[in-house]
């Protein structure tokens, strides 16, 4: 449609039609079945919703969707909008985000997005509420496991990365589907890591760490962003102004739709903020909040009612509706309302088969090995392997996003995926070991428990298979039901019956890999106490164990970068690298009482954000500088030499940050991940590799709120994660 038709068509709705475009509703209103993401309102307006709905969340059934809008065309000129949570992957499943953001590759995640987006897309779904960006640096908030970690250069990428994976080159293309970022904004931030909780926050940190991820997905043309939860500064984000209309709206220039999260608009009435819904009505259209997803407050009852007591105009109500038109009409809906119900047959078996290596390969390289002593990995073809924990009894190594419908693909259990490999001639034993949990009453959705009632039996059993094996190789972690949505915990540790059981096999046998499943940086102190190796693999997704299994024999190599701090106890939480310069900043190890410290633990994490190694090693040399001056305006480059000077051919991802030294009356961080660059390195080779310094990596918002650079000294690192500081040179920006 042209401009002046879309034009015609809003001139020619009633204000009930127009407001109906505004309402996003559950399949259950219309009896059909789908996925229930909050708490279900009863009382959201029903009458003719059929002829006026705008659009469809978490339904996911084809032939029922087209069904629908067959129907829903009868009545009314605009076709249906189907959304869905599809948040890594769709019949194919990759790792969880945090995962891919470990992964370092850039390429790789915008391949995973566009894989999902043409299964999506074949399937009927015209938007993906994601990317989740939500910067978080505490473990114990549930979500992170949906996040692209603490970081907020890492986050930007990845942020950028999955809306051109997932939008492609355009909306018009069958095989692209809309990108949804949220949760706008800080959600990530709850003052005691508790999900929902309230967010207090400088307008400086806010635009300095939390927001440009944000704004990376501005930048990349997302269609649509979503309002969070949680206040920003005691305002509900949904109805706060300075950030979705101030700063998304006005500065940051975007004009897509904005959506609600799960009835977050009514829920700004029991934040006792508004006197009603329809106060709450006014201040979503004054906030140019387009859609209210099952909140009930889009509709003739209160939008209806703000319209006819004065509060909002009509014009201000065809202002969000023509953004969802707009939208509706880049995504070609009204040339055909069906392009979008191609079916999964039309994805060829040999697109599928290039689907399942990519989402192979990206188990290698988002896992991260922290530790390979003895160099117990890889693992030789021809050794006894006692596989146990109750990772074993799981072929489903997806989360709930994934499992909230039928289309994911299930991946194998990890005796299959051993025995997938012709070329392993050794014996191989499998036992569970003990449940994932020991004391679940506290959960709402509880694991399944794989001992039954025997625990004892499975333990024996296991025990016994460890003391005949060369090498033990401990499937465990975190089950997904500790993590997610409302998922916090306040002890980010792997449950005390599976690291029992781990202290009983180390009593038998030292060589113990752990692979290790969690939604979450963990504490692994004891862990690295009790295994010689360890392979962190989050959630792999629907190729995990085949990937896994190519890490664990030696077929490729973990290359995953940790993409968050992992802290020693869960008390130093929230941890990250990228920490603000104190008074009482202290060289770790040398005593001192008056500085920034815990008396009970080290300052540092376990393991560092950006650590990791691989089976092979890389030395540093020659960090070299183009000019130790950069005048504004211009660049200079930095470069260093990498020689992998192990036995193995391997990735390594070499890091840039940066450190501001001073700046004029703002602390400002240790360092900063300004840049990096994933190398693949064959053994004995050399390489160099350059980065660029421009003024802009320089720029933060100043005392003033100014985003500037300031002239003065900064230092430059280059290295293999966040804690090395054996690279680096001074420069002066003039
Ligand atoms: C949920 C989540 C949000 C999701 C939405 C729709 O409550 O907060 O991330 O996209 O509802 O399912």
């Amino acid at each position: 449609m042209t401009k002046h038709e879309l034009k015609e068509l809003l001139n020619s709705l009633t204000l009930k039609e127009k407001i109906g475009q505004m309402f996003q509703a559950l399949p259950h209103i219309f009896g059909e079945d789908g996925a229930i993401t909050g708490i279900f309102d009863e009382n959201v307006e029903t009458d003719d919703i059929i002829a006026t709905v705008g659009s469809i969340l978490n339904m996911y059934d084809t032939e029922r969707m087209k069904k629908l809008q067959e129907q829903h065309l009868k009545y009314s000129k605009i076709p249906l909008l189907f959304m869905n949570d599809i948040i890594h992957g769709f019949n194919t499943i990759f790792p969880i985000s945090p995962a891919l953001a470990a992964t370092f590759n850039p390429r790789l995640i915008k391949e995973t997005a566009r894989i999902t987006a043409k299964e999506s897309a074949a399937f009927g779904i015209n938007v993906t509420f994601s990317p989740m960006v939500d910067i978080s640096r505490d473990a114990r908030w549930g979500r992170v496991c949906e996040g692209y970690g603490e970081d907020t250069y890492l986050s930007s990428i990845c942020s950028k990365s999955m809306v051109e994976g997932y939008q492609g080159e355009s909306l018009q293309n069958d095989d692209t589907i809309a990108a949804c970022v949220k949760h706008f904004a800080l959600y990530g931030a709850p003052y005691d890591g508790r999900d929902y909780n309230n967010v207090d926050m400088s307008e400086r940190m806010m635009r300095n760490d939390y927001l440009p991820p944000y704004k990376a997905a501005v930048d990349a043309n997302v269609a649509m962003i979503m309002t969070a939860f949680n206040t920003i500064n005691g305002t509900p984000a949904t109805i706060n102004h300075h950030t979705n209309v101030d700063i998304l709206r006005d500065e940051w220039g975007f004009d897509g739709v904005s959506i609600t999260d799960y009835g977050s608009a009514k829920m700004c009435l029991s934040a006792g903020v508004v006197d009603n819904h329809t106060e709450t009505a006014q201040l979503l259209i004054e906030n140019k909040v387009d859609i209210d997803m099952m909140g009930g407050v889009y509709g003739l009852k209160y939008l209806g009612e703000a319209v006819k007591s004065g509060t909002v105009s009509i014009e201000q109500i065809d202002e969000c509706v023509m953004r969802i038109l707009k939208l509706k009409n880049k995504l070609g809906l009204f040339e055909n309302p069906y392009k979008y119900f191609k079916g999964s047959d039309s994805i060829s078996e040999s697109e599928r088969v290039n689907h399942r290596a990519i989402a192979r390969q990206s188990v290698s390289e988002s896992s991260t090995l922290v530790k390979n002593d003895d160099s117990l990995l890889p693992i030789a073809k021809d050794k006894k392997v006692a596989f146990i924990g109750p990772f074993v009894e799981k072929n489903d190594l997806t989360t709930h996003w994934a499992q909230i419908h039928g289309e994911r693909e299930i991946g194998l259990y990890i005796n299959e995926a051993v025995n997938s490999f012709p070329e392993l001639k050794g014996e191989y034993s499998y036992s569970i070991g003990c449940p994932y949990l020991s004391d679940d009453k506290e959960l709402s959705e509880k694991p399944e428990n794989p001992c039954e009632n025997n625990a004892k039996l499975y333990e024996k059993e296991a025990i016994e298979q460890a003391k005949k094996a060369d090498t033990i190789v401990m499937l465990m972690g975190e089950p997904h039901e500790l993590f997610g949505e409302s998922g916090s915990r306040t002890e980010i540790t792997i449950p005390e019956v599976q690291m029992a059981l781990l202290r009983k096999i180390n009593e038998v046998n030292k060589n113990i890999v752990v692979v290790l499943f969690n939604g979450r940086p963990l504490v692994l102190s004891e862990l690295s106490e009790l295994a010689k190796s360890i392979i962190i693999s989050w959630y792999p997704g629907s190729q995990g164990y085949l990937g896994i299994c190519d890490m664990l024999f030696g077929y490729t190599s973990p290359s995953g970068r940790l993409p968050f701090s992992f802290p020693r106890k869960s008390g130093q939480v929230p941890l990250f690298y990228s920490n603000i310069a104190t008074g009482h900043d202290h060289p770790e190890g040398q005593f001192h009482k008056y500085v920034l410290r815990y008396i009970d633990t080290l300052n540092s994490p376990l393991y560092p954000f950006g650590y990791g190694l691989s089976y092979t090693e890389f030395e540093y040399s020659n960090l070299s500088l183009s000019s130790s001056t950069l005048k504004r305006g211009e660049k200079i480059t930095v470069s260093i030499d990498v020689e992998n000077i192990g036995n193995h051919d391997g990735f390594e991802t070499v890091q840039l940050y940066i450190r501001d030294v001073k700046s004029r009356l703002v602390a400002r961080p240790l360092k900063e991940l300004k840049a990096f660059e994933k190398k693949f390195i064959k053994s004995g080779e050399k390489k160099t590799v350059k980065f660029e310094i421009a003024e802009e990596m320089l720029k933060f918002y100043d005392k003033d709120c100014k985003f500037n650079a300031e002239n003065g000294e900064f230092i430059v690192y280059i290295g293999s994660h966040s804690l090395d500081d054996s690279n680096s040179a001074n420069f002066e920006l003039v």
